[in-house]
């Protein structure tokens, strides 16, 4: 009896990032900041609060309904009454062209009610336009699967904005049951690969070990 499970995940994030926050649902149906600017490399952190929300790029000209070229859905990230998600979606903004994005929750029609923003929206439109675009749209619709960016754990205080100075993060977790030896080894990216190797021993039969070996190579620097 022999079972070995190694998952690996890395994920490269361009040095000296800026993590731009926006709360989600802090203070009702409302993302805040509602409109924000961001440069080519700086990563929107949205932060999930209370009831059941999630994000999704739009087109400007037809509210609560995804875009069709790129952009990125979130997922719903329910979280309970008073209390902020652990869970953040990063979205890394690639160009300065227009976005604007809205919470696809139908019970509450949140999108309707105005839980809608932008980045580096053009004068004319931005987020009370598309406010009442969205006021007129019947059902929002969500993709089916989460894209465009990444759910991550990030803890930090609520309104505290980050810098990212790493360059790389790597997590790895291996299962090991019954008998046997195992040798896992996951490379990272970056300026620093990190680089681990578990191994398990002679167990019982039917013991298991489920070791969790994270190796982060993340600085974090509250700005
Ligand atoms: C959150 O909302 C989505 C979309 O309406 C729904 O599919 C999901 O079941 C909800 N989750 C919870 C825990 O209420
Ligand atoms: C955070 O969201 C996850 C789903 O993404 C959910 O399972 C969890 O209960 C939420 N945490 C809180 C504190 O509400
Ligand atoms: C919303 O619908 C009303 C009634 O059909 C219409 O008069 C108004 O122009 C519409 N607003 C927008 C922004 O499309
Ligand atoms: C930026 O590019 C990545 C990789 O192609 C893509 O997943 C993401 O959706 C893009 N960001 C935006 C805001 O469209
Ligand atoms: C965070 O910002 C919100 C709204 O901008 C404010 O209501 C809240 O008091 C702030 N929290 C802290 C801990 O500064």
């Amino acid at each position: 009896m022999f079972t070995n499970i190694l998952l690996a995940a890395s994920l490269a994030i361009q040095a000296s990032a800026t993590i731009k926050p926006i709360s989600v649902g802090r203070d009702g149906l409302t993302f805040d900041p509602s409109s924000t600017t961001a440069a080519i490399g700086d990563i929107i952190e949205f932060r999930f609060w209370a009831r059941n929300h999630s994000v999704v790029s739009g087109h400007f000209t037809q509210a609560c309904v995804p875009t069709s070229r790129g952009g990125f859905f979130s997922g719903f990230v329910p979280t309970a009454p008073g209390a902020r998600n652990d869970t953040v979606f990063r979205v890394t903004i690639n160009n300065t062209e227009p976005i604007v994005f809205y919470c696809p929750q139908n019970t509450g029609s949140h999108c309707k009610n105005g839980m809608v923003g932008t980045i580096n929206a053009v004068t004319g439109r931005g987020v009370d336009y598309y406010k009442s675009l969205a006021a007129n749209a019947s059902m929002a619709v969500s993709p089916s699967n989460v894209f465009g960016g990444v759910l991550v754990l990030n803890p930090a205080p609520p309104n505290s904005s980050t810098t990212l100075t790493s360059t790389s993060t790597a997590t790895t977790t291996s299962t090991f049951a019954g008998t046997g030896t195992t040798t896992g080894t996951t490379t990272g990216s970056g300026t620093a690969p990190p680089t681990t190797t578990a191994t398990a021993g002679a167990g019982a039969k039917g013991a298991s070990f489920v070791g969790v070996v994270g190796v982060v190579v993340a600085a974090l620097v509250m700005a």
